[in-house]
């Protein structure tokens, strides 16, 4: 096969004059021949004004270059897409996909031997994962790394739990309009991704799982020294990947998902990884069942306490050893002869860990943080292809709980209606939120943390029953059940609730009920009708993706992209 600069020729019909072409181009860049003549080792640009959780990515790729050249290789740089979560709208996870086909096209289309991803930011990582799953050339994931912890009045913060638990105290009246201005500028205090347990989080956790990054790097700061030494670590070992991989296909094995569902539950991570890793597991077509994620969860105990499920934050889960001392913790429930991208296998990438004396934040398997894992799969009249709730970070009293459905039909009319002091809503009301899935909104945004509607909020509530088929935040909290599939948009059982209809939760029991009559829902059934399409949504990539995007138990991906069943 062939490699370098002869791979992957621009077609003008003379194989010989393309290179002639290439080398001449690529040459006024002032390489010599015999940089030419290396193995190319591609690196990714995700670097953007408007990606503040990137803010690091032009040293990481100084030094990935630097790892690349120690090695014997030739590093080249291109930019992809970048998505930052405030900074796309309508939504980042409507951008995904497009990431994710932009960043496989050019792998396609250059001729690289190898790749480093770098990604962070929540979407980011999926996308690049998803597409090296697709291209099938050996890569290797370099996490931009977590943000240092912010302070405010004494207490440490970070984004974005803090963001919503201030913000809700402020809606509450508990917190003053200075206050509030000071601890805006107080919750990002660095670059790098979110600091809690949130999606980019958990995603890099996600990466390290699967044996696609060197162990460590989901935990080190962005802006510590050693994420530097990781990324010129990074570039060495993807130019030694030029000379034979392994590829993503030997790394995304049913083993190495299970070890990602394992990782998943155990950093009571964020509901979003459920959807990303079902996409990337369809992409390597070794596609996961949402229940798998229930039989995961139902042996494994949440262990690492973070917010927004515990109290600490990535920083300080680096400093008690990170993800390969937590998967000590979990080895039994590891498949440990994984293969990994150092080369060996899983077991052997974490045999070095730093054992931390002391340490709380990564709990022993005898004294867990919670007894099961951090996310359960219902199901029911209402998800009849299931829907997700992250348990440990709900109320417990809340977990069975029936109560009279309050519905909005959009984002906008919750957000018109939800602080109104007429809306007819009690503590005990479960709030609806619908026409939010995949379709529906379009792009499935993180609207399913329903505000406590003002007058309650000001009352001391903190906490109600929500659903929805949105997704949430990562790094939120509160008794919200999400993805309810199938959508509503698309003619799911959600699209039938009606105010005043009561509903029943029962996590313990993975039940989530409407409890209406068949007779009334048929009647409903037929009565509705499929949401118009209107103004931008009917052309170009909007179109695209309402016409092809997956609901959420499946990943979200659009099924042209899925690989066949292995
Ligand atoms: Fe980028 Fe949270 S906004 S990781």
């Amino acid at each position: 096969m062939t490699s370098g600069l002869r791979q992957g020729l621009t077609s003008y019909g003379d194989q010989e004059f393309s290179l002639f072409l290439r080398k001449a181009f690529i040459k006024a860049m002032g390489y010599s021949d015999d940089a030419l003549n290396r193995p190319i080792v591609g690196i990714t640009n995700t670097y953007s004004d408007f990606n503040p959780c990137h803010g690091n990515v032009p040293t990481l790729i100084e030094a990935v270059k630097r790892g690349v050249m120690l090695a014997g290789g030739m590093p080249m740089v291109f930019p992809t897409i970048s998505i930052h979560e405030s900074f796309a709208y309508p939504t980042s996870m409507f951008l995904r996909n497009l990431m994710a086909m932009d960043t496989e096209e050019m792998i396609r289309a250059l001729p690289v031997d190898s790749i480093v991803l770098i990604g962070g930011c929540d979407k980011t990582t999926p996308a690049q994962v998803m597409a090296a799953a697709s291209v099938d050339r050996p890569a290797i994931v370099l996490p931009v790394g977590p943000m240092l912890v912010g302070h405010f009045k004494g207490e440490a913060l970070g984004a974005c739990t803090d963001c919503r638990r201030l913000w809700g105290e402020f809606r509450g009246g508990r917190l003053s309009e200075q206050d509030i201005d000071i601890a805006n500028a107080r919750l990002v205090p660095s670059i790098g991704t979110c600091g809690v347990m949130g999606t980019a989080s958990t995603m890099a956790c996600l990466v390290e799982a699967l044996g696609l990054a060197l162990p460590g790097s989901a935990s080190i700061p962005a802006t510590h020294a050693d994420r530097v030494r990781l990324a010129e670590a990074t570039g060495k070992r993807a130019a030694e990947l030029t000379k034979g991989g392994p590829n993503p296909s030997e790394l995304l094995t049913p083993a190495s998902f299970r070890n990602a569902m394992v990782v998943l539950q155990a950093i009571g991570g964020s509901t979003n990884g459920v959807v990303h890793l079902s996409a990337m597991a369809g992409r390597a077509g070794h596609p996961i069942a949402l229940d798998d994620y229930d039989r995961v969860g139902r042996e494994t105990p949440v262990l690492v306490d973070l917010k927004p499920s515990g109290e600490h934050y990535m920083e300080h889960f680096h400093q008690a050893g990170g993800v390969p001392r937590l998967m000590q913790e979990l080895k039994d429930l590891l498949a440990l002869d994984a293969k990994h991208v150092m080369g060996g296998t899983l077991g052997d990438a974490i045999k070095f860990f730093e054992d931390v004396p002391g340490q709380t934040v990564i709990k022993p398997r005898k004294a867990p943080l919670k007894k099961e894992g951090g996310i359960a799969i219902l199901r029911g009249n209402l998800a009849p292809r299931g829907a997700v709730i992250k348990q440990a970070a709900a109320s417990p009293k809340l977990m069975q709980h029936e109560g009279r459905a309050v519905v909005f039909d959009s984002v906008s009319d919750m957000a018109k209606c939800i602080d109104d002091p007429a809306l007819d809503v009690a503590e005990s009301d479960v709030l609806v939120l619908r026409n939010t899935g995949p379709v529906g909104a379009p792009g499935m945004p993180e609207a399913g943390y329903l505000p406590i509607p003002k007058k309650l909020a000001q009352k001391g509530v903190k906490d109600m029953v929500r659903i929805s088929d949105a997704r949430m935040s990562g790094t939120a909290f509160g008794t919200i059940v999400l993805h309810i599939a199938p959508e509503a948009a698309v003619g799911g059982p959600l699209a039938l609730v009606q105010t005043g209809d009561r509903i029943r939760l029962d996590v313990p029991e993975r039940k989530l009920e409407l409890l209406v009559g068949d007779a009334e829902l048929k009647k409903r059934a037929a009565a509705w009708r499929t949401p118009a399409v209107t103004g931008d949504a009917k052309r170009g990539y909007a179109r695209l993706y309402r016409e092809h995007v997956q609901q959420a138990d499946e990943g979200c991906d659009f099924d042209f992209l899925v690989a066949a069943r292995k």
